[in-house]
């Protein structure tokens, strides 16, 4: 196994250990829930046994005189609310729902109700209570793809900006060409689950809010609760110092917040909330289920001459939610052509949010295992397949890469692995009661940019403190940004305080997208290059020659904020950030001047299946990654490490099961919902290939957060091919898709 601290090559940072990793091993760490509060009441939600349909009573006479029970709130006696906007219609809302506001039912497991009680056991008890005394008058719902009553809209149609990527005459490609494939390929839903759990905790000072609370965007939040509370964003203060993963779930603002806040003022003092593990299937987001129809057309030796990817995805009723990615998929080789439609087929379910790499993870699923399907059907190696389409600019745009190292990805990848030993024949390489297959594709993720702030304090005595309201959702953002403070002003790490979380610092951008490290880092250089240049000084400088500057300018400390405006910026400046509005660009779009941006990775599986129970293993991968300058190789390889185990995770185990008449979710728990643990995991192997990247932004850095999980499922369905000559298009791949088909 690759060390966990790899050896700093070009283009690296050092491999500091996580500053707050003795602090979270030790239990130290704070979470939003273990904030103190001076004797805080609980609150326990109360969600929906139906998917769709009206609550016709409530009777809460015996939640209410359950001992201990303070409050009841139901849409009969909730406070006004403002309503918030879906983050797709320029708000910052997971849903459009407003919570609470009335008896209607839109998707199963929707909010109807919060008790609060002296203690957690009070409000359990009482919202249990409370559940059987209410009567709803159900419809019949509409689950998923193919039910009665679900409507299919293209994408386009309903977000405009969202294009479907078109390219030349694909049609007269496909009908001329000597190779053509066509296949369908689906994935299912998905469900984040963090270990911290969905929590909130809300305190009033007189008219001011303070909320606790594990967000991927504290301003996003405060600016959303100022508005469903009407009132001024300044007197409202979002604080998580460690969020306990979040992966997307956390990323929008979620319609329990709004309430714990109304709650805690009508009692006049703190209120806690921790959802359960359940109800985190249905207050917050999921992946949603796809389906793909992909076309590739070739000729002979293996050059590509078309792509044609339809995508579907699931979307609730109330918010024009989209993953897309069918327009990243067509930047990824030299294809000539390009036809590619997206829609999103609306039913009777809450709204799907971002989950890590959320439009990657099935549409390369997509198209890598077509890649694969192709070599196999032109007796070529998958490898040379995508070297002989391998290319440096995105061919639907026009635009060049900054940087594209995906080939070397694949060489010292496939060298690791040693790939060259295989045996392409499937089925070939058995080894006593187990196939054994390898397989490979392609992993990859935009490289998006944020607008950013951060503030930097330099004293005489070279001690440093950076201030950024980033978030650390347990991806080291703590250490990166200290990091780049200190590599920036060219100081030792343990010299600099870090401070994030808060909304009382200058906002950092939304933990999504992969685009923390890229864009706090840039911002952060920027607030550096700004005190260099009042002390006069060359970045290079000693600490005799700062400590003269502090003297010639009669100085103790300098203090910049750093303003980071990506080029492809929409906005063109960092003041909606303080607004709570997030500005994202770059990966494919290449708005403007920029280019396009991607980081790159391969990733090589081997799988054993046992030849009659089918049981699947995984006892060896190995992934090479591009991702311009690594900022800490210690803390990168946890991600990558932690992105492939995940996909290994989606490959095979992943999976919300979802109960077609009730349009309900079965398995809403950690026993039932299987996720890898130790014993699925084998040899993890992370290999950096040295990228420097000049273009992309000032910090040289490419996400890495979303890319080790891209990919993976294609590798092992390939490699699941390799081993049974069985090929599974529909993930997860699971034993019973696997038994009493190919003969052993
Ligand atoms: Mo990540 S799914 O963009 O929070």
């Amino acid at each position: 196994m690759t060390s966990p601290v790899p050896a700093q090559q070009a283009n690296m940072g050092q491999p500091i250990p996580r500053r707050e990793g003795r602090a979270k091993v030790t239990g130290a760490a704070r979470y939003a829930a273990d904030m103190p509060l001076v004797n805080p009441a609980i609150a326990y939600l109360v969600t929906s046994t139906v998917a769709k349909g009206r609550i016709v009573s409530i009777d809460d006479s015996k939640a209410r005189a359950v001992p201990g029970v303070l409050h009841v709130m139901t849409h009969r006696n909730r406070p006004p609310l403002k309503p918030i906007k879906h983050f797709f219609a320029g708000g910052s809302a997971l849903t459009s729902v407003a919570p609470l506001a009335g008896p209607e039912i839109v998707h199963d497991g929707q909010i109807v109700a919060v008790v609060t009680a002296e203690t957690f056991e009070a409000a359990r008890e009482a919202a249990h209570v409370l559940e059987a005394a209410i009567r709803y008058e159900g419809r019949k719902p509409s689950a998923t793809f193919g039910d009665p009553g679900v409507v299919e809209q293209r994408t386009a149609d309903v977000i405009p900006m969202r294009k479907d990527p078109k390219l030349g005459d694909a049609e007269a490609a496909f009908r001329s060409a000597p190779v053509v494939f066509d296949a369908e390929y689906a994935t299912p839903i998905q469900h984040h689950n963090p270990i911290e759990l969905f929590a909130t905790s809300a305190q009033w000072l007189g008219d001011e809010l303070t909320v606790y609370e594990p967000t991927q965007f504290t301003y996003g939040l405060r600016s959303g609760l100022a508005e469903q509370l009407d009132m001024p964003a300044e007197k409202v203060r979002v604080i998580n110092d460690f969020v306990g993963g979040a992966f997307g779930a956390k990323g929008a603002v979620t319609q329990r917040s709004a309430l714990v806040a109304l709650i805690a003022r009508q009692l006049g003092r703190p209120v806690k909330l921790v959802a359960t593990r359940d109800q985190g299937f249905t207050i917050s987001g999921h992946r949603n289920e796809t389906r793909h129809r992909v076309r590739l057309a070739a000729s002979r030796d293996g050059r590509l001459l078309a792509y044609h990817h339809d995508l579907w995805e699931l979307n609730g009723r109330s918010d024009p939610y989209v993953n897309g990615g069918i327009e990243n998929a067509a930047a990824m080789y030299a294809f000539p052509a390009v036809m590619s439609t997206a829609r999103m087929v609306r039913a009777d379910r809450n709204a799907p949010i971002f989950m890590r790499s959320p439009a990657e993870v099935p549409v390369i699923f997509a198209l890598e295992s077509a890649m694969d399907e192709l070599a196999v059907k032109l007796a070529m190696d998958p490898v040379e397949l995508r070297r002989i389409n391998d290319t440096q600019k995105n061919w639907v745009t026009g635009k060049p890469y900054t940087s594209r190292h995906l080939m070397e990805c694949y060489d010292a990848a496939s060298q690791a692995f040693g790939w060259r030993r295989r045996n392409p024949q499937p089925g070939s390489m058995r080894d006593g009661d187990w196939l054994v297959g390898w397989g490979c594709a392609t992993a990859t993720y935009p490289t998006l940019l944020s607008t950013a702030v951060a503030r930097v304090r330099l004293a005489a005595d070279g001690s440093a403190r950076v201030e950024i309201a980033v978030h650390d959702v347990g991806t080291g953002a703590y250490t990166v940004v200290g990091q780049m403070a200190a590599e920036c002003l060219a100081i030792a790490p343990d010299k600099v305080t870090v401070l994030i979380g808060d909304t009382a610092l200058p906002p950092g951008p939304v933990s999504g997208g992969s685009c923390t490290t890229a864009s706090a880092c840039s911002a952060i250089k920027l607030a550096c290059d700004q005190i260099f240049a009042r002390l006069q000084l060359s970045a290079g400088a000693s600490a005799a020659q700062r400590l003269a500057a502090f003297e010639r300018l009669q100085l103790g400390a300098i203090e910049e904020t750093g303003n980071y405006v990506p080029p492809s910026s929409r906005s063109k400046t960092t003041a909606g950030l303080y607004k709570g509005s997030s500005d994202i660009s770059g990966g494919p779009n290449a708005d403007n001047d920029s280019k396009t941006m991607f980081a790159f990775g391969a990733e090589f599986v081997e799988v054993r299946i046992h030849a009659r129970t089918r049981e699947i293993r995984v006892p060896r991968i190995v992934g090479a990654f591009a991702a311009g300058r690594i900022m800490n190789p210690r803390t990168a390889h946890s991600q990558l490490m932690g992105g492939m185990i995940w996909g290994i995770g989606s490959a095979l185990h992943e999976f919300t099961e979802i109960d077609r008449r009730e349009a309900r979710y079965i398995n809403d728990n950690l026993a039932e919902y299987l996720i890898p643990v130790n014993a699925d995991i084998g040899q993890v192997d992370v290999i950096f290939v040295p990228e420097i990247d000049g273009e992309a932004n000032p910090s040289g850095a490419k996400g890495i957060g979303e890319l080790g999980n891209v990919g993976t499922a294609a590798a092992i369905a390939n490699a699941v091919f390799h081993a049974t000559g069985q090929r599974i298009r529909e993930l997860p791949i699971t034993i019973d898709k696997l038994i009493g088909l190919a003969a052993s």
